[in-house]
């Protein structure tokens, strides 16, 4: 895809699933990466298979990103390079399965840290340089599950609805500086995020999974048509249409439904 040959890109979330695939994408159309995640052996290995493959540029940077200096950390190892991210992608999230009463408050906080928190922090820290230079573009990615609130799965299904409000207002809040502002919202994909959140994989919503590949170029086109929201899949418009237009408390009831694990 031309819009990343030659691109700079910054991958959070790279050392597994989604991030991983992006980066085998977008080394294959010439863009130079800087990955993060805080499993240093993933990413060495990833940025090995990337140079011999694709003779491409790879910056590696350890970093725990639902640490509060997570992002500043970040963007200042990125300055002391000579690299200038041209666009970055916000992959990096986890979420948690069971009754909000089980689940203990640091990992809550982790989470809105690092869905939410470290999302905006890094948008706001790489944004001004893509304004200036006329040309960027930011990619969250946000889930089916940010489309209604949903019981068991609370705390991350309002993260995801942020990601989506905060994402739309950007897109156009920088229509006409040249920055490109997508967001992708997967339905269930197969990756260790399915193990880290404690889901039963054998719900209805977690059946027919998704592949990372296919997910992470739904989201790639998103952003070089500078769509505002892409959906993984095109049956994931049946949930979306229906999250616009059925009342709030029979979402709640189908999103019990599809989560409790009681
Ligand atoms: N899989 C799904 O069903 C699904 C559906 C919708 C949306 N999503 C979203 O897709 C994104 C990618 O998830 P995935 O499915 O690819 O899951 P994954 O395979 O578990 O990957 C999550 C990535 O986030 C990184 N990460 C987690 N905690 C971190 C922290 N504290 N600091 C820095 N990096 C951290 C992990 O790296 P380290 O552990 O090495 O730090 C890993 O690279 C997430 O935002 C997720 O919410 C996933």
């Amino acid at each position: 895809m031309q819009y990343y040959h030659n691109k700079t890109i910054l991958i959070t979330g790279a050392s597994s699933g989604i991030g991983i695939a992006f980066c085998r994408q977008l080394a294959s159309y010439g863009a130079d990466l800087v990955i993060t995640a805080r499993r240093r052996d993933r990413l060495e290995s990833l940025a090995q298979e990337l140079h011999s493959q694709y003779d491409c540029r790879v910056m590696i940077i350890t970093a725990d990103l639902s640490d509060l200096n997570g992002p500043e950390f970040l963007f200042r190892e990125i300055e002391k390079s000579e690299l200038r991210i041209d666009i970055l992608i916000n992959n990096a999230g986890f979420g948690y399965n069971g009754a909000f009463v089980n689940g203990n408050f640091e990992m809550y906080e982790q989470m809105m840290q690092l869905n939410m928190n470290t999302l905006v922090k890094l948008t706001r820290l790489f944004v001004p340089r893509m304004i200036e230079q006329g040309h960027g573009g930011v990619l969250n990615i946000s889930s089916m599950a940010g489309f209604l609130p949903i019981p068991f799965f609370s705390v991350y299904s309002a993260t995801k609805q942020f990601v989506i409000n905060f994402s739309w207002s950007l897109w156009n809040e920088l229509k006409g500086t040249g920055v490109n502002v997508s967001v992708l919202c997967p339905g269930p994909v197969d990756t260790d995020f399915i193990n880290v959140a404690n889901v039963d994989k054998r719900k209805v919503a977690f059946r027919g999974l998704q592949s990372p590949e296919s997910t992470a170029s739904k989201g790639l086109s998103g952003l070089a048509k500078n769509v505002p929201m892409k959906l993984s899949r095109s049956l994931l418009r049946i949930p979306y249409l229906f999250s616009r237009w059925v009342p709030v408390r029979l979402g709640l009831l189908i999103g019990r439904l599809a989560m409790n694990k009681q």
